[in-house]
């Protein structure tokens, strides 16, 4: 874990998001979708990998230093282990966040979202919603689905922004205190 916050060195403010209004609304259809996973979509000095096996301590240490219930090893091995997508946001060796999605019939669910604590507002999140998006494209995906803290409106500012809306809550979802449990809001992007 680095002392100094992280600097990106690239112009984030070049990615292709403030163009896409569309996905201020409801509806981003293929045809006004991002490109498909490549060098256009992940900027210079940026890239995107599948999780491997020995990366597992690099991001447990964001998991852990974020969530009060964290992930497990075990909960990412299993995700790996069936198939899910487990993405993650490097810098040369730096890792800054990473997702996982559980891919199901023409859907995809966003299981888990992370930017590293000390580069969030950069972009980064949106940048991995990004990339998630394209691929559940690629997938011909219709929905991409996800669940997210009712008291965490940062993130649900961030899913907004890039198109989700809320469509429900899960009753006493996620763990808040002994004895205590807080609802889910769920959220779906219509692609
Ligand atoms: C939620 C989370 C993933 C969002 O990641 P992030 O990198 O902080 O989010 P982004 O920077 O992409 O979000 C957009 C923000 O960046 C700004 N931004 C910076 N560069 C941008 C760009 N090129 N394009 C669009 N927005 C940009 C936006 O204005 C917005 O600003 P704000 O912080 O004032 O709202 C992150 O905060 C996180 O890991 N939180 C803890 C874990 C968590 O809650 N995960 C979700 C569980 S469901």
């Amino acid at each position: 874990m680095p002392e100094q916050p992280i600097k990106i060195p690239v112009q984030l403010s070049r990615l292709p998001l403030h163009d896409h209004g569309t996905w201020q609304t409801q509806v981003a259809t293929p045809a006004q979708a991002l490109p498909p996973v490549n060098g256009e979509l992940i900027p210079q000095g940026l890239s995107i990998k599948p999780l491997l096996e020995a990366e597992l301590d690099a991001l447990l240490d964001i998991e852990q230093t974020t969530y009060s219930n964290p992930w497990t090893r075990g909960n990412f091995t299993d995700a790996l282990k069936h198939g899910n997508w487990c993405d993650l946001l490097w810098q040369d060796q730096t890792l800054l966040g990473y997702f996982v999605a559980m891919k199901g019939h023409q859907e995809v669910h966003l299981l888990n979202l992370t930017v590293h604590k000390d580069c969030r507002s950069q972009g980064l999140g949106l940048l991995l919603l990004n990339v998630l998006l394209s691929k559940s494209l690629q997938e011909k995906a219709q929905w991409i689905w996800l669940e997210v803290r009712v008291s965490n409106v940062r993130a649900i500012a961030v899913y907004e922004r890039f198109g989700f809306r809320a469509v429900g809550e899960r009753k006493n979802y996620y763990p808040l205190a002994p004895g205590v449990r807080e609802n889910a809001m769920i959220m779906s992007l219509r692609l």
